[in-house]
């Protein structure tokens, strides 16, 4: 029996990674750069396992050049990356540095020079410190700085990056930011976690309004939404509503008024206890809901809920580091539950299907709407083997798995122009510092040498024949 033929993916679709500027550039106090709230967070003892900085990280503000070329051999034709706010605008407010500019302009063309499609998002979590002490995301006057700042780096990029992102997972910035206080700045108030999450919308489009304003109309603006794939317990009523809650808090309260519009009326009623929503005005919403090019969608495991029974308590933190907080407001009646199957080493359950039903939500959701997958990927505990080669298979089986699940979408119609990779190279994964690598390149954090990892090298090789190889050859090819 002949082999089947592998899967073909578009011709034009684009096979990237991704990686944000706190967890990879280091630097932290070179050129003008000023303090944001991870660094504040990461030097607070206790916050982060092993008391890790990303002080250092992985030193990609001196060795981006060397690892532009390595995504180069590997054959990727795209890299999504952060820039980081207070390398450009030291206070969070005013004129740019450009000092920190040149960094990303010289990236950008590195990029370019050789072949590799930049998309680049603004604001991946690091806050200026400056504007978190003058009360951060739960206050208005931080939205009205995030479209300052989105101006200037529009001005400064528009020419030569087409893909724009605002922000990446609103979701993390309110909900574990402000929530659970798991995420720098490390707050636990619900009321502020709502705020907060108004005010990352309003900052979204404000700053749309004005990429808009100063880029070529070409250019495509998105937002990275990293709603939860919920899934209920059981098909009792009152666990659909646990599923349909933690739905709302997670997705609804971004993509309502984002693609709609509205925030959803039963979040309003909800969240009563917690908060008035006096905070939003009048006009917020038409700010908040502009047209957009399309959306990223980032996507590593389910979400298992069910009513709070007295029996039913599951973790409250769903996976997102521990805390005595729950990072989701007014939501006491919802167990959260281990959903069955392999796991990675974050403890996060393997399953593609929820990125299928990820794209096909918003494939319904946005039409019209060109569909990036911005974030997947796995965590696990890779060692280099004797002779220095890092063998990953279990990663290798869950790109293939994830990717088959995004080829399936495609061939059902959905529109998903690529795939960004999490992460390029091992990183500081936040709260877990270095402990969790999520590298398709593995790092020696002691030299820093970067080693492509077998799963590098065979996602190298789907970007290259546009096919997904098989993964018994993982590790052989190259
Ligand atoms: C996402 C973040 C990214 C990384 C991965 C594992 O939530 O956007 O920075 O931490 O999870």
């Amino acid at each position: 029996m002949p082999e089947p033929m592998p899967a073909a993916f578009p011709p034009a679709f684009l096979w990237g990674a991704a990686t944000s500027a706190y967890q990879i550039e280091g630097a932290v106090r070179e050129d003008g750069r000023t303090p944001s709230i991870w660094d504040t967070f990461s030097h607070t003892p206790g916050k982060t396992a092993g008391g890790d900085t990303g002080d250092t990280a992985v030193d990609h503000y001196h060795r981006y050049r060397d690892d532009v070329a390595l995504m180069a051999d590997l054959g990727l034709n795209a890299y999504r990356f952060s820039v980081s706010w207070s390398r450009v605008q030291p206070t969070g407010r005013g004129p740019a540095v450009q000092r920190g500019l040149d960094f990303y302009r010289r990236l950008v063309d590195e990029l370019l020079d050789k072949g590799i499609k930049p998309a680049l998002t603004l604001y991946h979590w690091d806050l200026p410190q400056e504007l978190e002490d003058a009360g951060g995301w739960p206050e208005r006057e931080t939205a009205y700085r995030f479209a300052e700042y989105a101006g200037i780096v529009g001005a400064a990029l528009g020419d030569r990056v087409e893909q724009w992102m605002t922000l990446n997972e609103p979701w993390c910035s309110a909900f574990l930011g402000y929530g659970s206080g798991v995420h720098a700045p490390g707050r636990t108030d619900h009321a502020a976690a709502l705020r907060a999450a108004h005010h990352l919308n309003l900052a979204h489009g404000l700053a749309t309004t004005a990429l808009r304003s100063v880029m070529p109309a070409r250019n495509s603006v998105a937002v990275s939404l990293n709603t939860a794939v919920v899934r209920p317990l059981s098909r009792r009523p009152e666990d659909l509503l646990a599923a349909r809650k933690i739905d709302d808090l997670s997705g609804g309260v971004f993509h309502g008024p984002i693609l709609h519009g509205a925030y959803p009326e039963r979040l309003f009623e909800a969240t009563a206890s917690v908060t008035d929503w006096s905070h939003v005005q009048d006009g917020d919403l038409a700010a908040i809901h502009q047209p957009l090019d399309a959306l990223g969608l980032n996507y590593y495991n389910p979400t298992l809920v069910s009513a709070a029974d007295a029996d039913a308590r599951g973790p409250r933190s769903d996976g997102h580091g521990e805390s005595d907080f729950s990072p989701w407001p007014a939501a006491d009646d919802v167990a959260f539950h281990q959903s069955p199957g392999e796991r990675t080493e974050m403890g996060w359950t393997v399953d593609p299907t929820g990125l299928y039903d990820m794209i096909m939500r918003y494939s319904r959701e946005a039409p019209g709407l060109q569909l990036f997958i911005t974030e997947n990927g796995a965590a696990y505990d890779d060692k280099p083997d004797s002779d220095g080669r890092v063998h990953d298979p279990e990663r290798v089986a869950y790109l293939n798995g994830h990717l088959s699940a995004v080829h399936r979408a495609i061939a059902d119609g959905a529109d998903v122009r690529g795939y960004y990779l999490w992460s390029l190279l091992d990183n500081f994964e936040w709260a877990y510092g270095y402990e969790k690598r999520f590298g398709g390149v593995y790092v020696d954090y002691v030299t820093l040498e970067r080693t492509p990892k077998s799963s590098a090298l065979w996602y190298g090789e789907a970007a290259r024949t546009g096919t997904l190889p098989p993964v018994e050859t993982a590790g052989r090819t190259s």
